[in-house]
């Protein structure tokens, strides 16, 4: 039995995506910009999925910008809005547990001179709305934090943070790559300004994803080329991608979401109940549905992850290599995880198509491998 547990770095694309998106490979090719028939049928399509993806978070579909992903999106929204926005002010706000498309992108505005302040997070990964109010200055003009953490699954009080960008007029940026679909989003009532979306997490194909800017925000675009997309971003539309988020976003379904949260929180039960183990983030419905990050002491969580391999096991790592980042999790020890327990850190995610069956598949495993691997390490 194989059983695929990394659905936060991607997913399989839902077999209803692809029967939706094949006419547009291979029939219903034309551009979307071209006056032809075909060019019409292709638009039709890609404003029917920003319709379908505008509903979802309560927005308009002139809001809704087609990219190539959620790093497209993060820093359209973060290098985009900065620079249009750099004579009100040139102070941004973003955390310390951010996806690495977001800090990078922070990054790069300190390198052209803007102020960027990272805060800090609890034990849990949640932003302290008072502590963040502090740190709002005149000359704030973008905040962007987090909605569900792809690490730890934290989900933050959007809302609240929205609200007070807004009473603040601070503009107000979430990445919701993880949390779209899974967690109800109103921009409107969140007080959202700029919101990024992902394809390939949501069982749509790579190479796709979108980002909600709020009528009137002023943004400045990333590439320079044709007028699409509301001359926010110019290139060919990815008519087949495009068509696939949109079908994605609507085959969710609550009784489905409800499913992955009990397995998820069986899965948590589970791996709890073995010896020195500590689970990172939430324990509570603050927490993604598809999320659990683990931490077993005195393991390595890529022996660990090795081992599930070669059973046909797929999980991912808080550690070094696997995620083929530099060093250990900056969201771990941003939360105050101790070396050990990042080393020992392991990442289960589920997507709607996991069964009970693999769940428990899942555990007898991991409890057997713990137990060796420990096993091994103190004959050494
Ligand atoms: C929270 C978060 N933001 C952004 C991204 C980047 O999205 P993409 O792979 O579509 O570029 C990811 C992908 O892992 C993510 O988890």
């Amino acid at each position: 039995m194989n059983v695929y547990l990394d659905n936060g770095a991607t997913t399989k694309v839902d077999p209803m995506v692809v029967k939706a998106i094949l006419p547009y490979f291979t029939e219903k090719f034309g551009n979307a910009s071209s006056a032809h028939k075909m060019g019409k049928e292709s638009r039709k399509a890609i404003e029917r999925a920003r319709e379908i993806i505008a509903r979802k978070i309560n927005a308009e579909p002139s809001e809704i910008v087609f990219t190539s992903g959620g790093t497209e999106s993060n820093n359209l929204a973060l290098r985009g809005a900065a620079q249009a926005n750099a004579h009100s002010g040139k102070h941004i706000i973003t955390t310390k547990i951010e996806h690495h498309s977001v800090m990078r992108s922070a990054n790069s505005l300190i390198e052209e001179g803007f102020d960027v302040t990272f805060i800090d997070v609890d034990k849990d990964g949640f932003v302290d709305i008072k502590k963040l109010e502090k740190e709002i200055r005149k000359e704030t003009i973008l905040v962007s934090i987090i909605h569900g953490n792809n690490e730890i699954g934290t989900i933050q009080d959007i809302k609240k943070i929205g609200n007070l960008c807004k009473k603040k007029r601070t503009l107000f940026h979430t990445d919701t790559v993880q949390s779209f679909t899974k967690v109800p989003i109103d921009v409107k009532k969140m007080g959202i300004d700029l919101l990024s979306i992902s394809g390939h997490k949501i069982h749509a194909p790579k190479g796709v994803g979108a980002l909600y800017v709020r009528k009137g925000t002023k943004l400045k675009h990333r590439f320079y080329g044709g007028p699409q997309e509301n001359k926010m971003r110019a290139g060919t539309e990815n008519t087949p991608g495009i068509v696939g988020l949109g079908k994605a976003t609507e085959l969710v379904v609550k009784k489905e979401l409800d499913k992955m949260e009990s397995l998820r929180s069986k899965l948590i039960n589970g791996l709890l109940s073995i010896k020195d183990s500590k689970l990172n983030g939430p324990n509570n419905g603050k927490r993604l549905c598809n999320n659990v990050d683990i931490s077993f002491k005195g393991i390595e969580g890529e022996s660990l992850l090795t081992y599930l391999g070669s059973k046909g096991i797929y999980i991912s790592t808080g550690s070094a290599c696997s995620s083929g980042e530099e060093g250990p999790s900056h969201v771990l020890k941003a939360i105050g995880v101790n070396e050990e327990c990042i080393m020992g850190s392991v990442r289960f995610t589920l997507s709607r198509f996991i069964t009970e069956k693999e769940i428990d598949h899942t555990m007898k495993h991991v409890k057997e491998v713990v137990a060796h691997l420990r096993k091994v390490r103190s004959v050494k």
